[in-house]
């Protein structure tokens, strides 16, 4: 049965993929992942989220393990559908997977996952991730398709992408920005009607994560490109302390 929306706090996941990034453009030790998913606890985060890569481009299997071993708040592991990143998982059993589509060439994750058309291995790759203990996620466009195939193959949470929304935005398309946001609004409630817990994220920055925030069946937003770019100019603290401000308004409002 679908839960009531939640009235409560809605979860911020910090994404420290990019920390990687930087460090990897030198080859070097710093800046460490680790030491930013520390940061993002004290200022405000209430998860971390970090995608390992096929091709390891940013987080390493390293940093896994370290964030396994150091962080106290709950680890949302991205991954591709793949025997290796399941390998993985299911030996560090991290709170939380996050299934992804993963082209090598993208330069992020830049569609959501084809659940529909692949319904029948998804079913038998995520079971058991979720018999491990880890709650399932499956990240999809806002389609209805694609959120029904996610609830029948058992997963507990779809994230919707909200890339085409902030894209919309950037691009100052704001008619489609608009029937984008429209979607995503009508998308939660049928996600959240299948008995699906509902999360977003891709893309959001001060500018566009109000109205995403308002959704009131959405109990997690996962950020990250924009608040480690923006750490460059006031801070990861800070940076993470003014989306939460702007999370927490548009709940409120
Ligand atoms: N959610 C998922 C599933 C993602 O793959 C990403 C990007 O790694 C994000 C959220 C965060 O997107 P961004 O880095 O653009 O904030």
């Amino acid at each position: 049965m679908a839960e009531q929306a939640p009235q409560g706090r809605l979860r911020l996941g910090v994404n420290i993929d990019h920390v990687a990034t930087v460090r990897n453009a030198r080859g070097s030790a710093y800046p460490d992942p680790v030491r930013a998913a520390k940061l993002a606890e004290t200022a405000g985060a209430d998860g971390i989220t970090a995608h390992l890569r096929e091709d390891r481009r940013h987080i390493s299997d390293r940093d896994i393990e370290r964030l396994m071993e150091e962080l106290t708040l709950p680890l949302n592991f991205e991954m591709a559908a793949t025997e290796e990143m399941q390998a993985i998982a299911l030996r560090h059993k991290p709170h939380a997977v996050c299934i992804v589509p993963e082209r090598r060439e993208e330069r992020t994750t830049e569609g959501g996952l084809e659940v529909a058309r692949e319904e029948n291995r998804l079913a038998h790759f995520i079971a058991p991730l979720a018999d491990a203990g880890c709650r399932v996620s499956i990240f999809i466009a806002a389609d209805p398709t694609q959120i029904e195939a996610a609830a029948r193959i058992g997963a507990a949470v779809v994230e919707l992408h909200t890339g085409a929304y902030c894209d919309y935005h950037a691009e100052g398309r704001f008619a489609d920005r608009d029937a984008e946001l429209a979607r995503l609004w009508d998308m939660a409630a049928f996600a959240h009607s299948l008995g699906l817990e509902v999360h977003a994220g891709h893309g959001l920055t001060y500018d566009t994560v109000g109205p995403v925030a308002a959704l009131p069946q959405v109990m997690e937003l996962n950020i990250g490109h924009f608040l480690i770019g923006e750490a460059i100019f006031t801070g990861l603290s800070e940076a993470i302390a003014q989306m939460r401000r702007h999370m927490d308004a548009a709940r409120a409002a």
